[in-house]
């Protein structure tokens, strides 16, 4: 098996373990590695909570080079079993990732991101991998003036359970750096947007809302800014880091097109022609972070990444994926979603949304 070489980049037939591969950005990822890698072999490890969808990898079933393993990140027993595989570098993205539900219930925040990830972590000090790259966020970082971006060096002051969880979670994996020599990296990148994210997420929940011609559930004043890319961007900036990012080294990512949720939303009405009269202005998020902006120069810099598709194209790519998907969506709103969305929604409009629908 060849090894990693961090000056050349691991070139061929790697063992990449990715975990929370049946996740929106997890199966995005694993279908460009096996697009751009063909040589290596994937393992994903997912435990299939509400987010894990195994139809977001259905065209990946039969190849040789990918296996599913359901298995939890934070049951050592489960991660044992998958590096008893042979793994050369793992990618984490299994993680509670919806700042909503971490309001509702911090606790399977701190299991999954923060153990979870300390049992990963030791699992691959064992075996000695080649690289542990965690997928981590901007939202680490806390919250943003009118002006300035996050850079690497900026203070970790997580905001919600979810960025907390998270930026735990990153400084466990620098620990393991620093106490065991673990060859790592973290990356934090900014929203995504883009083909299998899950309907409860803003651009995705908000196209099929306008879809149905239901209210479009915008917090507060809708002028929180967040600044996006889509998520085929994000794989590549991932994977750039994995071959070759400098073992110990944080890379942020992001796409420099910052937008309020109110321009997204009045966009989406406007590419499926539906009037602005939708939006409805609902109760702010608990602690609701105002902006979040990305300065990426770094990854740019040494790696050479640079986002290849633009808003605007990515925008309109994405309502058309989910208007040309409707079955894989209405699949997903279906079960424990639906108890979900009413919880979420169902106090913040009286009776006017549940399960998704207008009552
Ligand atoms: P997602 O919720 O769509 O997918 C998460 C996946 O992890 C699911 O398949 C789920 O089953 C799995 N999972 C959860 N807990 C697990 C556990 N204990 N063991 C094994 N699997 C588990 O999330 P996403 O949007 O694809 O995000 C993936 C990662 O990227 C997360 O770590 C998130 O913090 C990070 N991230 C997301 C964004 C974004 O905009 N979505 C941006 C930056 C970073
Ligand atoms: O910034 C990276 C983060 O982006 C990731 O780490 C998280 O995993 C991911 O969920 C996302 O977090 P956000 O909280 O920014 O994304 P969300 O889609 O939940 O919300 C985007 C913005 O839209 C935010 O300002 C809240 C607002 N919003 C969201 C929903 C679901 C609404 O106004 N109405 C809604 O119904």
């Amino acid at each position: 098996m060849k090894r990693l070489d961090v000056r050349e980049g691991w070139d061929a037939n790697m063992r990449i373990l990715v975990t929370g591969g049946a996740g929106f950005i997890g199966s995005n990822y694993i279908r460009y590695v096996l697009r751009e890698h063909p040589e290596d072999v994937v393992l994903n490890l997912d435990a299939l909570t509400y987010a894990g969808n195994l139809e977001n990898l259905q065209d990946l079933e039969h190849s040789t080079h990918y296996r599913f393993i359901k298995g939890d990140i934070a049951n050592p027993e489960d991660v044992a079993e998958v590096f008893a595989h042979g793994v050369d570098g793992v990618v984490n993205f299994a993680a509670e990732s919806h700042v909503d539900r971490s309001i509702l219930n911090p606790e399977a925040f701190v299991r999954s991101n923060v153990l979870g990830t300390q049992v990963l972590l030791e699992a691959a000090r064992q075996a000695k991998v080649e690289k542990f790259v965690q997928v981590s966020t901007d939202e680490v970082y806390g919250t943003l003036g009118e002006q300035g971006y996050f850079t690497e060096t900026t203070p970790l002051a997580a905001n919600s359970p979810y960025s907390a969880s998270k930026a735990g979670a990153d400084l466990l994996v620098r620990a393991y750096g620093q106490t065991y020599g673990l060859p790592l990296n973290i990356t934090r990148c900014s929203n995504n947007y883009g083909p299998y994210q899950f309907p409860e997420k803003l651009i995705p929940l908000m196209i099929i809302q306008a879809l149905a011609d239901k209210p479009l559930p915008v917090y507060g004043d809708g002028l929180n800014v967040r600044d996006w890319l889509h998520v085929e961007d994000h794989c590549l900036g991932v994977d750039m880091v994995l071959r070759r990012g400098r073992p110990g080294e944080v890379y942020n990512i992001g796409g420099h097109h910052e937008h309020t949720n109110l321009e997204i939303v009045n966009q989406i009405l406007a590419e499926l022609g539906k009037p602005r009269t939708l939006v409805q202005f609902v109760q702010d998020r608990l602690g609701h972070d105002r902006r979040y902006a990305m300065n990426a120069d770094k990854i740019t810099r040494e790696l050479g990444w640079q986002p290849q598709i633009g808003f605007h194209v990515g925008i309109r790519q994405t309502i058309r994926w989910y208007l040309e998907h409707r079955e894989w969506w209405q699949r997903v709103r279906s079960g424990e979603y639906q108890a979900y969305f009413a919880q979420q929604y169902g106090n913040r409009t009286g009776s006017r949304m549940i399960g998704g629908e207008t009552k």
